[in-house]
């Protein structure tokens, strides 16, 4: 069972010569294919914490271990690795590449890890046509709508088969009808494909459907359900 652990996390930032405490003595365990929600009001520090689970920043004090491995004390190689492998990660917006088409941005993960070849370029075909953008496969980005490119960005962070999805706030800048679809495939591949979901959100429909729920609040995690 893969396992995800934050133990004592604090982050700090230094604002105007002042230190902002983001997040203190966070703790906190994520199983494979558990569906945790992140909830907060904006500026509590959620995507801070998301990055620092996945890998993307480091904390100022305490310690993330994925397995074995303590994301600390590893080579940053090692670390690329293990969110090549493990990792996919949905930012706030998108950040798809302005001039690759669509499939090429969705075949970037698989590219950096080597394993892009025929089944590979099936597999990234079929994930697109589940996530309803392969007509717009050979499009830029900036020809496709908001819900498209956030979908186009979840394709992308699903190519490796990760085992762990992390994503900030997937729907917060769609409407209610596109947020429910993006919502419904989410829960869909983490029930089916037992991939955990790990979403910073504040949408009260979509955290029904997670079995664990944290607010962050004056920097601390409190755990709702
Ligand atoms: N690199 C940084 N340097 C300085 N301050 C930062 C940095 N990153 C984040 N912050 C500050 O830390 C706090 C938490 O930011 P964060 O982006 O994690 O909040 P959030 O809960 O994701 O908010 P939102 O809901 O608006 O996305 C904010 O006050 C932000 O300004
Ligand atoms: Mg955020």
């Amino acid at each position: 069972m893969n396992k995800l652990e934050c133990i004592k996390l604090s982050k700090s930032f230094m604002v105007n010569n002042e230190t902002l405490n983001v997040l203190s003595n966070v703790n906190i365990q994520i199983n494979e294919s558990e569906k945790v929600a992140i909830s907060g009001k904006s500026g509590a520090g959620k995507s801070t914490l998301l990055h620092i689970m996945a890998g993307l920043d480091m904390p100022s004090s305490g310690i993330v271990t994925y397995n074995n491995s303590n994301f600390l004390n590893i080579s940053l190689n090692s670390l690329s690795k293990i969110r090549l492998l493990n990792f996919g990660f949905v930012y706030q917006f998108h950040h798809l590449l302005d001039d690759l088409t669509i499939e090429e941005n969705i075949s970037i993960p698989a590219m950096l890890n080597g394993s892009y070849n025929k089944n590979t370029k099936n597999k990234i075909h079929k994930l697109m046509k589940k996530l309803n953008i392969h007509d717009r496969k050979n499009h830029l980005p900036w020809k496709l709508s908001g819900g498209e490119k956030q979908r186009a960005a979840i394709a992308r962070a699903l190519t490796n088969n990760p085992k762990f999805l992390f994503l900030d706030e997937p729907t917060g800048n769609l409407d209610i009808d596109n947020a429910s679809i993006i919502q419904d495939i989410l829960i869909d591949i983490s029930d089916n494909y037992g991939v955990a979901l790990i979403t910073a959100t504040h949408d009260n429909e979509f955290i029904k459907a997670f079995n664990k729920v944290f607010e962050l609040s004056n920097a601390k995690l409190n755990e709702l359900k």
